[in-house]
């Protein structure tokens, strides 16, 4: 893996050029998505960019990482609609060309990822070494599945709600072994919460307590983390 530290608008902007890069030296290219905070200010790094420079995102496929069971698609805090306010509305993509896992058929979600390839995905990490939402104790060899949310991501994401009564307790996720088939990987991580996460993933042994540490069998991981993500190491 390689470890990048550094303050969060360089981290973004490197990242946005990654992908930039990608779409325009491959107008096919499938791209796997996060939602949650991490990505957000290059999400909006790609939309500047697509505004001033046109990039062209109308042949570009991507998947997202997760959703929540329970929201309709309009609920705002969907990850659909997260993705349409944050991205999706403000680029040429064609929303037919952007899939989301489905409770009811998470191993179709599987099947699709396999045979799409994702050329570069971009990860978040929960403060308890999630990626998705593959909670501590999930097996590596996981493919897309239903998943119940730690207590922890619960209290994490409750930022989002009005309560953490009204936080899901259940997503649907692609599965670990579902997520290291991507041919690069970017795991973006900032703030002190990340640093316990980020100290396991850089430093600890491959283990399911921390399941962002099957990333240290990937060939083509960068890991972008401000200094604060960084503390522990
Ligand atoms: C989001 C996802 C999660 C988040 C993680 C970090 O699609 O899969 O793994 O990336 O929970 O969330 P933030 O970025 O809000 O700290």
């Amino acid at each position: 893996m390689k470890l990048i530290v550094c303050k969060k608008e360089k981290i973004e902007s490197l990242a946005a050029a990654e992908i930039i890069k990608l779409v325009n030296e491959n107008p096919l290219a499938t791209l796997g998505l996060a939602t949650g905070s991490s990505p957000l200010g290059l999400y909006q790094l790609l939309i500047n960019d697509h505004k001033e420079n046109k990039t062209d995102y109308s042949k570009v496929k991507t998947f997202n990482l997760d959703e929540y069971l329970g929201l309709p698609d309009d609920h705002y805090e969907s990850y659909k609609n997260f993705m349409r306010r944050n991205l999706f509305d403000h680029i040429n993509i064609n929303l037919d060309n952007t899939f989301f896992p489905h409770p009811e058929d998470p191993e179709g979600y599987s099947e699709l990822l396999h045979h799409s390839k994702i050329d570069l995905q971009i990860l978040g990490i929960g403060s308890n070494g999630h990626i998705g939402f593959n909670e501590p104790g999930t097996p590596f060899e996981s493919k897309t599945h239903i998943v119940a949310l730690a207590e922890q991501t619960r209290l994490d994401n409750a930022r989002f709600f009005d309560s953490i009564d009204d936080v899901p307790t259940h997503a649907v996720s692609m599965g670990l072994d579902d997520i290291i088939q991507a041919k690069k990987i970017i795991l973006l991580a900032f703030g002190k919460s990340k640093a316990n996460a980020i100290k396991e993933l850089v430093q600890g042994e491959p283990s399911t307590d921390c399941p962002a540490t099957i990333l240290q069998r990937h060939p083509n991981v960068t890991l972008y983390v401000d200094e604060d993500a960084a503390s522990l190491l």
